[in-house]
């Protein structure tokens, strides 16, 4: 007889694009991860901006979709709890995984960071598809996790699904990575892509917008502060130096025009929103900004709606990555690669 599989709650906090595509993928994958993995997700409490409903049975993900789809929120469920706030009720509520995928806020990390220091510090696994509380509290929230014991994993932070933070944190054994590179934010590329064209900066910004790409607020984008967080939980978490936005040297896309990416072109170059990680005598120097690539380079063939990476090391020589993401399955996905990933361990 089949053995049952073992059954994960889950507080899902944040039910826009990443949270409605994770519950998507939960329905479409249910009988892969019973049967490949052992595992049942049941979204046992689930949060949007009107507030949290709790139901140790199980909410279930398709009728959360259609609610969301509706436009409506988790306070019209019967399971709603009025007043109640995700992080206060963590080590109470039924449930072994938080996962965060509220709005990215760079200012105070919230509502995720509470929401992650909860978890962590009551022992529940955490995975975090929002930068804000790794950029702000990186060091505060690894070790939290590490004196409960619980797992705190955030690769679709950085690119979404490319393989940069599991990979760089797993496959570099004994390695010391002296360069790390990478074209971090799709909607600055896509940008950039439309301006070669002969577009303006207005009219491709609102291109990238329409597509849905862009976040909320576009400055983090285009004045390059998405790219710098993603730098800074690489540095973090892959190269292991502690930092924060303050030592990221950041300069983004906004004053660039149709122009400047012409004159690189007439010398057969490339201008991309780039960041880099270079290792120097004491830890890594930080940056981001434009830089215009020969058409040799890895990240000069990174177009539109690409996002890649490279590692140099003394060990494993040239490492290249690159993906495709146009809308947030992919990230969904890589949600639930870390979901399980903790779970197939423990
Ligand atoms: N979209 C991507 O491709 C992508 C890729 C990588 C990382 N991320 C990150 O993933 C996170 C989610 O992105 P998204 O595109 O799904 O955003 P989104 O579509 O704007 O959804 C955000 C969700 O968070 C909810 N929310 C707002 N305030 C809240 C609060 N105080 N407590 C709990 N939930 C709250 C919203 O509620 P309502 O539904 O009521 O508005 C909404 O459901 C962001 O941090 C983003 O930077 C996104």
């Amino acid at each position: 007889m089949a053995k049952k599989p073992r059954m994960v709650r889950v507080m899902l906090v944040g039910l826009g694009s990443v949270g409605t595509g994770f519950l998507r993928i939960l329905q479409r994958k249910q009988q892969e991860l019973s049967d490949r993995y052992g595992l049942a997700f049941r979204i046992t409490a689930a949060a949007d901006s009107r507030g949290l409903a709790v139901d140790a049975d199980g909410l279930e993900p398709a009728a959360l979709v259609a609610l969301k789809e509706a436009g409506r929120g988790v306070d019209t469920l019967d399971a709603f709890l009025p007043g109640a706030a995700a992080a206060d009720l963590l080590g109470q509520a039924p449930c072994d995984l938080v996962v965060e995928a509220a709005p990215f806020n760079l200012q105070s990390g919230e509502p995720g960071l509470s929401v992650a220091k909860a978890a962590l510090s009551n022992g529940i696994h955490a995975v975090l598809a929002d930068k804000g509380p790794l950029v702000l509290a990186y060091a505060q929230l690894a070790a939290a996790a590490r004196r409960s014991g619980a797992a705190l994993a955030f690769s679709a932070t950085v690119c979404g699904p490319l393989p940069v933070i599991n990979c760089g944190r797993r496959d570099f054994v004994a390695a010391e990575i002296t360069r790390f590179r990478g074209v971090l934010n799709a909607t600055t590329n896509f940008i950039l892509a439309s301006l070669e064209q002969g577009k303006s900066y207005r009219q491709a910004l609102q291109e990238a917008q329409a597509a849905g790409a862009a976040e909320a607020d576009p400055r983090l984008d285009v004045e390059g502060w998405d790219t710098a967080a993603k730098l800074v939980i690489v540095a973090n978490s892959v190269l292991q130096t502690p930092a924060t936005l303050e030592d990221v040297a950041v300069r983004g896309i906004a004053d660039l025009d149709a122009g400047d990416l012409e004159a690189h072109r007439k010398q057969a170059k490339t201008l991309k929103l780039l960041a880099v990680a270079e290792k120097a005598a004491n830890g890594y120097r930080l940056r981001v900004a434009p830089a215009a690539l020969p058409a040799d380079d890895f990240l000069a063939a990174c177009n539109g709606w690409e996002m890649g990476v490279t590692f140099d090391s003394d060990l494993y020589g040239p490492m290249y990555f690159k993906t495709w993401e146009r809308e947030p399955g992919p990230t969904a996905a890589a949600v639930l690669r870390d979901a399980v990933n903790i779970f197939r361990r423990v």
